[in-house]
């Protein structure tokens, strides 16, 4: 027998899979972790949710066959994965294989299961070819065919693998959904992410006096999305019995701006005062994207959105004191 309150979270000390798991615990959910804790963080934070009894955490690389009996399990959230432009161009090709083989080893171990339903964090990256080869219209919905180019570059590997880990998904028998997260940002987010990124270089550029801090790819645009508007969007997607074998964009489509007005935003919110450089455009990075939420708000009937000077702030403030 399943246990509608009892679920499992891969990635689950990262960015996202921290304050789902917390969400879930605050509604009591019975909640286990696995993490290998590559780039997920043990701070003080992810240690006092560990002192809550309904959560057990395994410290566990998913690239191994898991060995751990789930009893009872009703929803898997597989947040796991190599994530990130630089971490990718650093190791495409491993980066490609964890993504792979993760989920292969968690569908694995729940096949047959068929009354669990698993949902696995894709990408917005998926879209990146029909965006850069004009294929698509804007906001983009989720019905659009994806594209794979016969060449590739580094930074490829990771939407590549979510197209494959997609694809897996949906020729195994689970129960799945499939969800496409967009530029999501917040508090505990590491520095490798364009919010606290601009936040770090502006702070450091304040500190030792230089003039100018480049902004890379000025004009491309995205639309941010807070981390605690994901988290609802993601709970009430999943937990509705529904919805089964589906494919939701997360994100808010209300919130686009390009990177030269991010900046400017960051200066004048935090009265930074520096100049802003147009720097060059990052290889592969497509000039926009923005999600078309119009299925994801029709299932979950949310209304309000966190705006961006809001979660810009809310982010400052956990980031002042670790810059
Ligand atoms: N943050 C975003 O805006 C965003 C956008 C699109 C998609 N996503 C997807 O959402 C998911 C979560 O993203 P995030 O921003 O929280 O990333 P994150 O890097 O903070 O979290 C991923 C977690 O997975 C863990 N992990 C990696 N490989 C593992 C392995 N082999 N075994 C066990 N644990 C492993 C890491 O330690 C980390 O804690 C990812 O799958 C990502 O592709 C995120």
């Amino acid at each position: 027998m399943v246990n509608k309150k009892n679920i499992l979270i891969t990635g689950g000390a990262g960015f996202i899979g921290f304050p789902l798991a917390k969400y879930l615990v605050r509604k009591n959910y019975k909640v286990n972790i696995i993490d290998n804790l590559s780039r997920g963080k043990f701070d003080k934070e992810f240690k006092d949710l560990l002192k809550n009894k309904n959560v057990k955490f395994y410290r566990y690389d998913l690239n191994k066959k898991i060995k751990i009996n789930f009893k009872n399990i009703s929803h898997v959230f597989h947040l796991a994965g190599s994530v990130g432009v630089k971490n990718i161009n650093k190791n495409a090709y491993g980066s490609f294989f964890n993504n792979i083989i993760s989920l292969k080893n968690i569908i694995d171990t729940l096949q047959n299961k068929k009354k669990i339903k698993i949902i696995l964090f894709s990408t917005s990256e998926v879209y990146s070819t029909i965006i850069q080869e004009k294929k698509v219209k804007f906001p983009i919905k989720e019905s659009n065919n994806v594209l794979i180019k016969n060449d590739v570059i580094k930074r490829d590997a990771y939407f590549l693998s979510k197209i494959f880990n997609e694809k897996i998904l949906q020729l195994s028998n689970l129960n799945y959904l499939i969800l496409r997260p967009h530029n999501i940002y917040g508090p505990r987010m590491g520095f490798s992410h364009v919010i606290p990124e601009l936040m770090q270089r502006m702070t450091n550029f304040k500190k030792k006096q230089s003039k100018k801090v480049l902004i890379f790819s000025p004009r491309h645009k995205r639309a941010f999305c807070y981390i605690d508007d994901a988290i609802l969007q993601i709970v009430k997607l999943s937990f509705n019995t529904k919805l089964k074998n589906e494919i939701f964009n997360v994100g808010n489509m209300s919130e686009e701006i390009s990177m030269i007005k991010l900046a400017n935003k960051i200066k004048r919110l935090f009265s930074y005062k520096i100049n802003l450089k147009n720097g060059e455009i990052t290889q592969g990075s497509p000039h926009r994207r923005v999600p078309d939420m119009k299925k994801t708000l029709k299932f979950t009937k949310i209304k309000k959105f966190t705006n961006l000077n809001q979660g810009i702030s809310k982010t400052f403030k956990w980031y002042q004191n670790k810059i």
